[in-house]
């Protein structure tokens, strides 16, 4: 597998380096051949040279299997324009429609809710990735002026909310997960989200064994904390998906916990960690790589290395359940410590097998 990787900027740089050593560690125990090379795009490369991302950027990374990146965001670029089109730009130019975003809790005592147990947390968000409020439609007038009038448009397609929905579908039936929730405001935005209603309606009937629930997305987050063993598959817009899934984040620890998939099935995908590049604690060491080595767990799930995908999700199991973490799980060890435990589980657990 030839595998672009982008470490980006702050902590995304530190938790990048352990999702590759992890996949080093499958690639030896598992006789895989992991060919990773490392693409510079990232702040510091966009303020010595000007460019975000080189104007072939998106085919060359087209030609790898799959894509990782760090994290993107830094503040001595205010608008952020690198990681608008390094991150929103793949995800965009390379049609990456399916945000897929697991909610799981690896270890009771890190959920906030009072009493879980890790059954309780474990279901699936599928955020629609390539049209919502992000597309970047719009524009202002009389800027800067008290008449200013700002408007930013919220594209909803056939196409766009039926591939995701019937996406959500499948991959309920596909995983024996019995229950999918929409979550939409078609209560308030009448016209985008009505269609999010028909198209949930056409394709309900279709899977006769799931149940099939719609939510505002404002009761959706309110049962989120309050019950969140109800969910199993959640599919809803763009917006809507980002914001649910930090909270999602917090309900299995924190961001630092946290992985995800931008995927076109079929296609050159690309893997994250849901964190950001939290500037104040890079180059400290104290960054959590889980979420960043889940990612890549994803990753290798999704090229249909299961039972290496299963190795890695295993050792950071083992490392998250044994405090063998950072500080904010309640471990004693720093993100390449972390890193490397979890390395060598990878190959005891293979060697022992
Ligand atoms: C995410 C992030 C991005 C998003 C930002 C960095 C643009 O929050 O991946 O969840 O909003 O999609
Ligand atoms: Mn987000």
């Amino acid at each position: 597998m030839r595998i672009a990787v982008i470490p980006g900027d702050g902590i995304g740089v530190e938790t990048t380096a352990e999702a590759v050593k992890a996949l080093r560690a499958v690639g030896d125990v598992f006789g895989r051949q992991l060919d990773l090379e490392t693409l510079p795009w990232s702040a510091d490369h966009y303020l010595e040279t000007g460019v975000t991302i080189p104007p072939d950027g998106y085919a060359m990374l087209r030609e790898f299997d799959a894509i990782f990146i760090g994290a993107l965001g830094d503040p001595r670029v205010p608008d952020n324009r690198h990681a608008r089109d390094i991150l929103l730009g793949t995800r965009f130019e390379l049609d990456l429609y399916v945000n897929y975003r697991p909610v799981r809790l690896l270890d009771a005592r890190l959920c906030p809710l009072k009493d879980r147990s890790t059954a309780d947390v474990n279901f699936i968000v599928f955020r629609e990735n390539t049209e919502g409020l992000y597309v970047n439609v719009g524009g202002r007038f009389k800027a800067g002026t008290d008449d200013e009038v700002a408007i930013q448009e919220e594209l909803n397609t056939y196409k766009g909310v039926h591939r995701i929905v019937k996406h959500a579908f499948e991959f309920a039936k596909a995983n024996g997960r019995c229950r999918v929730c929409m979550a939409d405001k078609s209560n308030a935005m009448t016209h985008g989200h009505a269609l999010w209603q028909r198209v949930f309606k056409e394709l309900a009937p279709r899977y006769p064994g799931i149940e099939a629930r719609h939510l505002y997305i404002d009761a959706l987050v309110l049962l989120m904390v309050q019950n969140p063993s109800q969910f199993d598959v959640i599919v809803t817009n763009n917006l809507f998906g980002d914001i649910i899934t930090d909270l999602g984040a917090q309900l299995q620890g924190g961001l630092g916990m946290a992985a995800s998939g931008n995927l076109h099935p079929g296609r050159t995908s690309m893997f994250e960690p849901v964190h950001g590049s939290a500037p104040k604690y890079a180059g400290k060491n104290v960054a959590n790589p889980v979420g960043a080595i889940l990612s890549a767990a994803l990753m290798l799930e999704y090229a249909g290395w299961k039972d290496e995908a299963e190795a890695v999700e295993a050792a950071v199991k083992e490392s998250v359940v044994s405090g063998n973490g950072t500080a904010e799980i309640g471990g004693t060890l720093g993100t390449r410590e972390t890193g490397d435990y979890i390395a060598d589980v990878i190959k005891t657990n293979q060697k022992a097998h």
